[in-house]
């Protein structure tokens, strides 16, 4: 039998190492960027910047980004290559549209099924010339401008890839650009902005609405930067330790923006023994500790209004209903249908085949706990989803490893080292 036990670092957080290395790029000087994450999602938006005539080294564990300025891109010699990484290039269409160069986006199989035209659409009304493939896919083409238009721009989608990319793109408009969300997204771009000492408003309304208002264009300044260590990452070993009889683990150094650990919230709900401890602040974000036992679940209702704050959570999410006592209903779920899989078929569809009651309902999912047995070993069909590859192998501890998967390549898009952090915490008992 096996459990989790012990205290781990997890990697880099993804949204925050994207970010990073682009504001590094836009700011003046050098900055010396620390626990970056090296995944290959990560790695798309470092090449990319590569391309685009901005140099960038490893020196040690640390990266050093030579930054040149909100016009500093030079026109690249071929298409930049996003690979299966939606915020690489829903960011960096936004970062080099007041650019005056000519780019084209490419991607994957995967990611030229995910709709561009949500962030295109907003940069064509202020002046940027955009070619899309079926007016919505990769590849693109933009041309960009030093005189794209202020403007104010409802973001109508609730998604931190859409507002991220409208910011990077104002940061080189002349006036005042302003971005409204309904819903509040990851706020990363932002704190990253501020710990950077940027001027610009930031208003939030009763109605749940966030404006944030930009004065373009703007100087940055270069400062070192840290990355805190990625919650979507650690949710994989909090449901591990949850639902695996004896285990005790201790996460080090989380970030725990409060619009990115609401699954924990979630889990607690559920009946998780979960604490969460802060122990610092950095670069404008709550850095902490989190301590998970085994516990007995229960089923709960998620709602639709939680769904921007635990997005990538899904998959996770949904391993630990399966071991939850009753039903849990999942609402709201439409925006993962556009990740790097249809995941509400990808969840559905493979607990399925392992015998578990679970149904979706437009974009809903339900799954009602049900003893389930594996006797003989089956394999669960990734389709190529990093997220989904790992909360199948979550399951599969407690089913002594019956599960296996049918792709582990693509694990690397996020996190490279969850087999080696999972060995560490994973005790035969
Ligand atoms: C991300 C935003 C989310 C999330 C993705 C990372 C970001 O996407 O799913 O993994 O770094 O801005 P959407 O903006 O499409 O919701």
């Amino acid at each position: 039998m096996l459990k989790l036990k012990g205290s781990l670092k997890i990697s880099g957080d993804k949204s925050i190492s994207h970010r990073a290395l682009i504001l590094a790029a836009l700011s003046l000087g050098k900055t010396k960027i620390s626990n970056l994450l090296e995944s290959d999602d990560v790695l798309r938006t470092l090449n990319i910047l590569r391309d685009l005539g901005i140099k960038i080294k490893k020196n040690g564990e640390d990266w050093v980004v030579y930054g040149n300025g909100t016009c500093g891109f030079f026109q690249p010699d071929s298409a930049l290559d996003c690979g299966n990484s939606g915020t690489t290039a829903r960011l960096m269409i936004g970062a080099v549209s007041s650019n005056p160069i000519k780019c084209t986006f490419i991607g994957d199989e995967s990611l030229q099924k995910r709709p561009m035209s949500r962030v295109t659409d907003h940069l064509k009304t202020i002046g940027a010339e955009v070619h899309l493939t079926n007016n919505d896919y990769l590849p693109l083409m933009i041309t960009g401008t030093q005189n794209l238009l202020p403007n104010k721009h409802i973001i109508k989608t609730a998604s931190a890839q859409i507002k991220s990319s409208l910011i990077l793109s104002g940061l080189n408009i002349k006036g005042k650009t302003t971005i409204v969300e309904t819903k509040s997204t990851r706020d990363h771009t932002e704190r990253l902005l501020k710990f950077l000492n940027l001027k610009f408003k930031i208003t939030k309304y009763k109605n749940g609405e966030t404006s944030i208002e930009l004065n373009g264009p703007y100087e940055i300044f270069s400062k070192d930067l840290k990355v805190a260590s990625d919650p979507s990452s650690a949710a994989f070993f909090i449901v591990a330790a949850l639902i695996t009889p004896n285990s005790q683990i201790e996460l080090k150094n989380i970030l725990l923006n409060p619009l990115r650990i609401e699954f924990i919230n979630v889990l607690k709900k559920m009946g998780g023994k979960i604490i969460v401890k802060k122990t610092k602040k950095m670069c404008g974000e709550d850095i902490g500790i989190i301590k998970v036992k085994h516990s007995n679940l229960k089923g709960i209702t998620i709602s639709s209004s939680l769904s921007p704050m635990i997005i990538d959570e899904y998959p996770i999410l949904a391993i630990a209903a399966t071991q939850a006592k009753g039903k849990t209903i999942m609402k709201g779920l439409g925006e993962l249908r556009h990740k790097e899989s249809d995941r509400i078929v990808s969840i559905v569809s493979n607990l399925k085949k392992l015998n578990f009651n679970v149904i979706s309902k437009k974009d809903d999912i339900i799954i009602q706990n049900k003893n389930v047995k594996i006797k003989n070993k089956k394999i669960i069909k990734t389709f190529n989803d990093h997220r989904i590859a790992m909360s199948f192998l979550i399951l599969s501890i407690i089913y002594e490893n019956k599960i296996l998967i049918d792709n582990s390549d693509c694990i690397s898009i996020s996190y490279p080292k969850f087999h080696d952090h999972l060995d560490k915490l994973l005790k035969k008992y």
